[in-house]
This record gives structure tokens, sequence and C-alpha cells, in this order.
């Protein structure tokens, strides 16, 4: 088995995961989004600093970069775009993917491997969610931030481990694999769809949701629609209950800032439609209404305007 990967997606994620799968021993060809993108990586090599200020520098031979119109075939690809990003992404690179090349898919949301399957039925796709936290001061640095965990399945086919997820298992990401991982994302969105466009239409971080009178008294409505679309879609709810869990995912995460914030106060398009979108439309097509959610997807629309 060859040790080479496609990382599509030079940002903190795809930045992130291509240092740590080069230094357990992967090449990585790293495509950025166009010359000019590639041009801001000094000395053609990735620096990956991390929490306690020490650096690594990734260049030639582990971690090579190109661009989209390379034309050398791409056997595994790891698409680390942010959700809204990944189709046109994979577009501009799908001429160079073969018959057999696997894509494993780490964007937060859901709806994104549905679109990759219908456009791109034969790929062998895999899913991941992450709690790694990462950021981009400027191109070609990566300032790893938490250290989490990487879950990563067959999307749809569950199954075992194919062999590269040795890599995975043998680098820092602390990756597991999972028999059902639609499950595993499901359960992430059905928090996110609570805690993100709460956190970022109201500019606090999430602890403000429980301590700020008038959002925590969204909660509970909130979650009990999450429950019933989750019980109608067979998706498992967790034994305390959607509520109990997502107060405390609020607690032990008080101080952080939301990715759906983040990318606000940057002037970046959010994910929302592949969050809280993504969770309107499998309600409406298992003819749930969810009345709350869909003013809070309203709402978040129209005033988390796209910039980019
Ligand atoms: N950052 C975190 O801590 C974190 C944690 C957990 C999950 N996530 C999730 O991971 C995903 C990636 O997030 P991120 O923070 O890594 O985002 P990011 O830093 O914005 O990185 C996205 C990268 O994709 C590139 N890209 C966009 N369109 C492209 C195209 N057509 N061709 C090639 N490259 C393209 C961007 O290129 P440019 O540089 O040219 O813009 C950028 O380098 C998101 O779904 C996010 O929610 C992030």
């Amino acid at each position: 088995m060859s040790e080479c990967w496609h990382i599509l997606g030079a940002g903190a994620i795809g930045g992130l995961c291509s240092a740590r799968l080069a230094a357990a021993g992967a090449e990585i060809s790293l495509i950025c989004r166009s010359e000019s993108s590639l041009q801001q990586f000094a000395g053609n090599a990735l620096i990956l600093r991390e929490q306690d200020g020490s650096e690594s520098h990734w260049g030639p031979p582990n971690l090579r970069l190109e661009l989209p119109s390379s034309t050398a075939p791409i056997e595994r690809l790891l698409v680390a775009t942010k959700a809204h990003q990944a189709v046109p992404a994979l577009a501009a690179v799908s001429q160079r993917l073969t018959p057999d090349s696997d894509l494993l898919l780490l964007v937060n949301g859901m709806g994104v491997a549905e679109q990759i399957q219908q456009r791109w039925p034969g790929l062998h796709l895999y899913c991941g969610t992450t709690t790694e936290g990462a950021w981009r001061p400027t191109a070609g640095v990566i300032q790893h931030a938490g250290k989490g965990t990487t879950r990563i399945g067959r999307w749809q086919l569950g199954g075992p481990a194919p062999s590269w997820f040795s890599h995975w298992q043998n680098s820092a990401l602390q990756a597991s694999w999972e028999e059902n991982i639609e499950h595993v994302l499901w359960q992430k969105l059905s928090i996110n769809c609570v805690i993100n466009p709460l956190s970022a239409l109201h500019d606090c971080p999430n602890g403000g949701l429980l301590e700020r009178p008038e959002l925590r008294r969204q909660l509970p409505g909130l979650c009990r629609e999450v429950e019933r679309v989750s019980q109608a879609a067979g998706m498992p709810t967790p034994e305390e209950g959607v509520l109990a869990l997502v107060e405390s995912v609020i607690r032990n995460t008080a101080r952080n800032i939301s990715s759906m914030l983040q990318d606000r106060r940057a002037g970046q398009a959010t994910e929302i439609d592949y969050i809280n979108g993504y969770f309107c439309q499998q309600a409406e097509q298992l003819g749930i209404d969810v009345p709350l959610h869909r003013a809070l997807l309203a709402k978040a629309r129209s005033v988390l305007q796209a910039t980019n």
C-alpha cells in the first residue's frame, strides 16, 4: 500500500492533518487553491506551531505543495475545506481521481457526502469528524489550538477499517474507527445546530447560552425538536436527553467561540446550510414540524450573510 495522501484544503485542518500524517511517515501532497495561495508558503514548506510554542517545518520530500491542475493521479484524497467549498474544490481535481480512489471527507455538518456520492458515484467515500482545534495565523502557518479526537468511518456502508487507517492511528491525531459514522455525524450535528447559530447570532462564547436567561430559555424547545427528528430518523438519542447533553457541552466549552461565530467575526461564509439547513431539510422529509429551528435558520441566514 502506498503511503501517499493528497490533501485538498490547505487551511487549518488540512494543514494540521498534513503535518500529523507526514510526521507518521505518510507522503503528503497538499493541494493549494491557486498559484497565489501556493506562493504564500515560505520556502514551499508548511509550518506547524504547537501549543507549547515549538515549531516543525514540513516540506519536500515528506510534504509537497501542488495545484488542482497538476496531472498526477489521486489514489487517496482527504477533503478538508469548509462544507460549502468541498464540491467545487473536488470538481477541480475530479479528472485526477481513478475508479479506485478513496475519498475521506473531513468537513463539519452533513449533506456534502450525499452531494459527492450523487455526482461521483464510483468513489469509495469515507467521512470523519474531528474535535482538534487549529487556526491559520497566515498562509502556510498552522497554529494547533487544542488536542482532540478524530472519528472516521465508511459512509453508509460501515465495515472494517481500510489499511490506510493505520496512517491515522500511527499519527498524533487520536483517530478511532467508527462502524456507523452517520450516527456520530448526526450526534455532532444535533448539538451544533443548537449551539452554533445561537452563539453566532448573539455574538457570545458558548457559555453565554446558559448565562443569558433569554438564550437559556430557548434551549429546551430547540432540543425537544432535535429529539423528535432524531427519533423519527432512527438516529440514537443520548440517554440523558438532548437538552442535558447540549447543556453539558456548553459547560465544557464555555469559553469557546463556536466555528459559526468565528466565521461571522471573520466576515466569512458560515456552514449554516450544512448544519441547520440540513437539520430542517431532514425534518421536512420526515414530516416533523420544527418551527423553532425553522425560525432560527431563517434568522441565521438573514443575519450571517455570506461574504465569500
Ligand atoms: N479549524 C478548526 O479548529 C476546526 C475544528 C473542527 C472542525 N473543523 C472543520 O474543518 C473544516 C475545515 O475548516 P478549517 O478551519 O480548516 O477551514 P480553513 O482554514 O478556511 O481551510 C479551508 C481551506 O480550503 C481551501 N479551499 C477552499 N476552496 C478551495 C478550492 N476550490 N480548491 C482548493 N482549496 C480550497 C481554502 O483555500 P484558501 O486558503 O485559498 O482560502 C482553505 O485553505 C470545516 O468544515 C470546519 O468546520 C475545523
